[in-house]
């Protein structure tokens, strides 16, 4: 995966520049500070380090490097800010896997076909005699022209070779035209229209570009809607209807309405809420979620009214939770490691529409209702909560246990602690159980770990969860012992600390000056962000026994294994996690880059952590990787 490139584009990029480009920036000591484009703040907490070219928001905890904050302040995943900082940094990209042109021009013809046919069944609904009986429903359900065009909406006649025919004339080969979904192969030989006498709305990705269509049938009849067949570029799941029209209108105003279905979307563009986008249908993906949030983490779920679609709506939330969470990206860097990233801070809110009503109906009913709905959104986790609990009876206490170990995975994942307690009162109190109880459940659940939900991956408690605190500890040994920890010093793989400020540290004790320094004066020649973090690290050495310089060093080398080894496991894990999802999906690409990322994961890990480590040998067998 385009190693060296990344390593090209990370040297030529220079932090500074390119946050300033965003943010302006301060000069604070050795580091600059502006206001953090991650979260609302009136004082600045964020910094960049020059020397490490990172970023820490010590308001919000973001941080990483450039890459990171590129895919964070333009909402992009890492390939595409891998492309767009080589392109502003004049580095060739040579090595970055694009498919190959005959595929390429294969796709494109494909993509052509379908614009074609959209552009035939729109032509049939606006002006053909024919197309009357589009037409007709069309007025009927009180779809305005504008929508017409904005939706590109058509009408697919009840022939069975209007489309074949007219493909022919623009000289669209039948074989090419049925690989698109657009034709049927006949027994016999041949090919027919796939979509007969249907009102047709064309499926575009995010870039406007026709994937694919769903066909609604004229008056009753099985099925309602026929979709285009599913295929590598048509995969309903991994797409939003009306994102390419509602795009600006999620951005502006920073939040997204998902809804059911095609006339849903619709309608609420046609009433001027063109922040509205339909999930078709289908349970909500992870792949849906990751196309919105790049846009607004403002989402609000308005999909269906009756219960049991509510709990549908709900098992699909509890994967959006889980995409929202910890959004784990693989990023090669130099080394060829992965790194993970940034935590979403989204909120998902959850609209109870009035009993069997869909937004269509409504907002034809009563436009300016909508917004009322909209803003009665209750948040996911009260919503949860009031699903886990609904119609309970206050002395079935087997249900009340069912509820608590069904909500407890969840409650748990909750990063803020202050919100956590929140809403493990809300619950007890729901229950009306002691909140104790109720709480110690929550924690029970954190110590089982384990993912909550399949998509949520890794979720929180899958985490080391001594991972900070190796990694605080051994920055703390190093910077007490100096001097008697120069060979660890120089050997701490500084990639594999996760803490900014620890990496920062790291870079000043490897300075050969910085061993013999008296320690006071080492830290008020820092940065105050740096020198208070400093701090607060030797304040954890207080009180251990004064140890002999080998037995300090031996500590000092065997929290380094731990860390090396711990980052080994996890990072292999993520690794292993992708490369079941691209099984599953037959991602072939995707799957030998994991494959060699595997490789070079393994082999850094025995060249940073050589398990012959003199200082280790007695327990050696210990860190013996798994
Ligand atoms: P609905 O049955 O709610 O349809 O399905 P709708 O959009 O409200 O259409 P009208 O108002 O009855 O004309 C919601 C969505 O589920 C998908 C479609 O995307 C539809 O918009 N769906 C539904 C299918 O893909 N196939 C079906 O057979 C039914
Ligand atoms: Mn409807």
């Amino acid at each position: 995966m385009a190693r060296d490139a990344v390593a090209d584009v990370r040297e030529r990029t220079d932090i500074v520049e390119l946050v300033s480009s965003y943010v302006p920036l301060t000069r604070a000591g050795r580091s600059y500070k502006g206001l953090c484009p991650f979260h609302q703040e009136k004082t600045p907490s964020f910094v960049v380090f020059p020397d490490s070219q990172n970023f820490h928001c010590f308001g919000c905890g973001r941080g990483g490097d450039a890459f990171t904050f590129y895919m964070g302040v333009e909402h992009v995943e890492f390939r595409e800010a891998l492309e767009e900082m080589a392109r502003r940094a004049g580095i060739q990209l040579a090595s970055v896997p694009t498919v190959s042109p005959a595929v390429d021009a294969h796709r494109q013809r494909l993509g052509e076909s379908k614009e074609i046919a959209e552009r035939f069944y729109a032509n049939d609904v606006s002006n053909c005699e024919a197309g009357a009986t589009g037409r007709a429903v069309l007025e009927q359900r009180g779809v305005s022209a504008a929508m017409i065009e904005r939706f590109g909406l058509g009408y697919a006649l009840d022939r069975w070779d209007a489309l074949a025919r007219y493909l022919s004339v623009r000289g669209i080969d039948h074989g090419l035209a049925a690989e698109a979904g657009l034709l049927q192969a006949r027994d016999g030989g041949g090919y027919y229209d796939r979509f007969r006498g249907r009102l047709m709305f064309p499926i575009r990705n995010r870039d406007g570009r026709v994937v694919g269509f769903g066909g609604r049938i004229v008056g009753d009849g099985q099925p309602k809607y026929l979709n285009s067949p599913q295929s590598p570029i048509f995969d309903k799941s991994t797409l939003l209807y009306g994102l390419d029209v509602a795009k600006e209108e999620i951005r502006k105003r920073d939040q997204v309405v998902i809804v059911e279905g095609y006339m849903d979307a619709i309608a609420a563009h046609q009433f001027d809420h063109a922040n509205v986008v339909a999930a078709m249908g289908t349970a909500l993906t992870e792949a849906q979620v990751s196309l919105v949030k790049r846009l607004s983490k403002h989402v609000v779920l308005a999909l269906d009214a009756d219960a049991a679609g509510q709990m549908a709506t709900l098992r699909g939330l509890e994967t959006m939770r889980g995409a929202m969470d910890t959004e784990e990206v693989p990023v090669p860097d130099p080394s060829g490691l992965v790194r993970f990233e940034r935590k979403l801070d989204a909120e998902i809110a959850i609209v109870q529409l009035p009993e069997g009503k869909d937004p269509d109906e409504l907002i034809r009913r009563s436009p300016e209702r909508w917004a009322d709905i909209v803003a009665t959104a209750q948040p996911f986790l009260d919503f949860y909560i009031e699903a886990v609990t609904h119609g309970m009876a206050p002395d079935d206490a087997r249900a009340k246990a069912e509820a608590v170990a069904k909500a407890a995975p969840i409650l748990q994942q909750i990063g803020d602690r202050v919100v956590q307690a929140h809403y493990v009162g809300l619950l007890a109190a729901r229950l009306q159980l002691d909140q104790r109880v109720v709480l110690a459940e929550v924690r029970r659940a954190g110590l089982r770990g384990g993912p909550v939900t399949p998509s949520s991956g890794v979720a929180r408690s899958s985490r080391p969860v001594a991972k900070a605190s190796h990694e605080h500890h051994l920055v703390a040994l190093l910077l007490k012992h100096r001097s008697i920890c120069r060979d660890v010093i120089s050997a701490v793989p500084i990639d594999d600390l996760m803490d900014s400020r620890n990496r920062e540290l790291l870079r000043i004790l490897a300075d050969e000056r910085v061993p013999d320094m008296p320690l006071d004066e080492l830290v008020a020649g820092l940065d105050d962000v740096i020198a208070d973090h400093a701090e607060r690290l030797l304040a954890t050495l207080d009180g251990t026994p004064a140890q002999f310089p080998g037995q300090i060093q031996r500590e000092a080398r065997q929290t380094l294994d731990l860390l090396g080894k711990e980052r080994f496991v996890y990072l292999m894990r993520q690794l292993q996690a992708g490369i079941e999802a691209a099984e599953r999906s037959a991602d072939r690409e995707t799957l030998s880059d994991l494959r060699a990322e595997v490789g070079a994961l393994a082999e850094r890990h025995r060249r940073f952590y050589p398990p012959p480590s003199p200082y280790f040998r007695d327990t050696r067998d210990k860190v013996t990787l798994s």
